[in-house]
């Protein structure tokens, strides 16, 4: 599995780019990052496009991956099959999955169960909506999604993606003292210093410098801006060293 834990930056490319434009973003990336500094990046392309990463050099996974490797499930994405092209990752829970395709802790657990087995490390995705932030339950809402989507997991070969519903692809990432009082939590509840906590949610260029200094930030989860080989590779040297 792979042992990078710190200035992580990874990015979610959704439901965007066709065949050729992920060659092109890859071609273009790989210009302009050092050997070294690709170590720090994973991409979760669509799993029709995935294979542009084999043999790229590049960190990536699926988006989603089902919660059994194989058998009669139409539309499902494999693990197995991940793997056995090269994913070192796999993205389990994003917001979008929970909202849109209900995906509950129980069901999540088993997917995160699944990829340990596999040998590939899942990003498990956490966060509150706006509702349950104006009803001061963010706390609360973090603590089940992990003590229910985590449980029986050794959390040393997981990553954790805290991404407020509130401020994905809002253009408006969370207040660094938001950040910094989730992440300082999640850090104590978790009790592992070998998880890794990334932020996600409207990270760009002109916030990665801030966001990133935060104590607990190990890295970030990018959408909007993962799908430009140059913001992308700005938002990595705007982080910096971590004082
Ligand atoms: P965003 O998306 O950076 O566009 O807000 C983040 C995510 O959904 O992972």
């Amino acid at each position: 599995m792979t042992k990078i834990k710190d200035r992580l930056c990874f990015g979610n490319w959704k439901l965007n780019k066709n065949l050729d434009e992920a060659k092109n973003f890859i071609s273009e990336f790989s210009a302009l990052v050092s050997k070294d500094e690709k170590e720090h990046f994973a991409f979760f392309p669509q799993s029709l496009i995935a294979g542009a990463f084999v043999d790229s050099g590049l960190h990536w996974g699926p988006q989603n991956v089902y919660s059994l490797g194989s058998g009669a499930f139409t539309g499902e994405t494999s693990v197995k099959t991940a793997v056995g092209m090269g994913a070192q990752y796999a993205l389990i829970g994003h917001s979008e999955r929970r909202s849109l395709f209900l995906e509950s802790d129980e069901f999540l657990n088993q997917k995160v169960k699944l990829c340990l087995e596999s040998n590939t490390t899942p990003v498990f995705c956490i966060g509150e909506s706006l509702k349950e932030k104006e009803e001061q339950r963010t706390f609360e809402v973090l603590e089940k999604q992990i003590a229910s989507g985590l449980k029986n997991v050794d959390l040393s070969n997981v990553i954790l993606a805290y991404e407020p519903v509130w401020a994905i692809g809002t253009g408006v990432s969370a207040t660094p003292d938001v950040v910094l009082e989730v992440h300082d939590f999640l850090k104590d509840l978790i009790k592992n210093d070998e998880t890794p906590i990334l932020y996600g949610g409207s990270v760009k260029p002109s916030n990665a410098k801030e966001l990133y200094q935060i104590n607990n930030v190990d890295g970030f989860l990018i959408g909007g801006a993962s799908l430009d080989p140059k913001i992308l590779y700005s938002v990595f040297c705007e982080m910096g060293e971590k004082k």
